[in-house]
């Protein structure tokens, strides 16, 4: 039994999307994980991953391991106590602590192949909540739009504690991705913003409320086919990034070569201090833009239509 996760960007809102304000995230299917189970004639669950080097079974993993943490938290809300006779092989070219969502796509691909094995298929909203439960555990106090996105595979508009809306474009548009190479730490951004937020309470609600605007205007341009016009939001996005603390040196390199480079608006997207920028191009100037980011910096880039 096979499933696949894509990877996830979000375009505008992070951070604030933790504070109840609107975040737009887009599905990026040029990476993704691609998860098998089969039976075995081994005892046990054994586990083949090698992107994160783990071969294994189940019950030698250390308790708080990622992948274990999702079979056991899975095997428990299913009922199931004895353990399958399996083997679950996870491949994924999603870069790992990029701030593309590789831990929730790993998470909802793993949900998915093994309900399906087990025979106990389980709606979206189900895997979405259980994904929700496991992105807990590991990143404090996650808003839930990265497992919402993956589980969706559609562009959101998400707003925590709100009914999941999903968005069509009016008109293709291009982004290209630049990675720093530099792990994001995303569960620290978070924390740090929180304890900002807690001291100076009114200008962050006040920065998040502005980007709380930025967000519902960018939705605003991209169903109405006007995606050009989303560069400049971008640039105002980035800055109040800037202002939270949760750009960096390499992210600002990198969001600068890419407007040098001719892209119409770039941020840093994510969780920030490190991970992954996109930029805003017309579709004929994505390679250059992309080779612009490689030559300031950037360890890979990807270019992605969102339609
Ligand atoms: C991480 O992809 C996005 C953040 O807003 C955190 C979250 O929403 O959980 C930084």
């Amino acid at each position: 039994m096979k499933s696949s996760a894509p990877g996830k960007i979000i375009l505008f809102g992070e951070h604030a999307v933790v504070y109840n304000r609107p975040a737009l995230a887009v599905p990026v299917d040029q990476v993704q994980v691609d998860v098998e189970v089969s039976d075995s004639d081994k005892l046990g669950v054994w586990i083949d991953a090698p992107m994160v080097d783990l071969h294994g079974e189940l019950s030698t993993l250390p308790s708080n391991h990622p992948i274990g943490t999702v079979i056991l938290k899975l095997f428990q809300h299913l009922g199931i106590s004895l353990h399958p006779n399996i083997s679950v092989t996870i491949r994924s070219t999603i870069p790992v602590a990029a701030g593309l969502g590789s831990g929730a796509a790993v998470s909802v691909a793993l949900i998915r192949a093994l309900t399906s094995f087990l025979d106990h298929p389980l709606s979206n909203e189900r895997v979405n909540d259980l994904v929700f439960e496991i992105e807990k555990l590991h990143h404090g106090t996650p808003s839930g739009i990265d497992n919402t996105v993956i589980t969706y595979n559609m562009p959101v508009y998400y707003m925590k504690d709100k009914p999941i809306e999903t968005f069509k474009p009016g008109k293709p548009f291009t982004i290209v991705i630049g990675d720093t190479g530099i792990p994001a730490p995303t569960k620290e951004s978070v924390g740090d913003v929180r304890r900002l937020w807690l001291r100076d309470q009114n200008r962050f609600e006040s920065i998040f409320n502005e980007v709380a605007q930025i967000s519902t205007m960018a939705r605003h341009l991209i169903e109405t086919g006007r995606p050009e016009l989303l560069g400049e939001l971008m640039d105002h996005n980035h800055e109040f990034l800037q202002q939270i603390t949760v750009s960096s040196p390499e992210l600002d390199v990198l969001v600068v070569a890419a407007r040098k480079a001719g892209a119409l608006g770039a941020k840093l997207s994510g969780g920030g201090r490190g991970g992954n920028m996109i930029a805003l191009v017309n579709p004929a100037s994505a390679e250059s833009v992309a080779g612009a980011l490689r030559s300031a910096g950037a360890k890979r880039t990807i270019i992605t239509t969102i339609q």
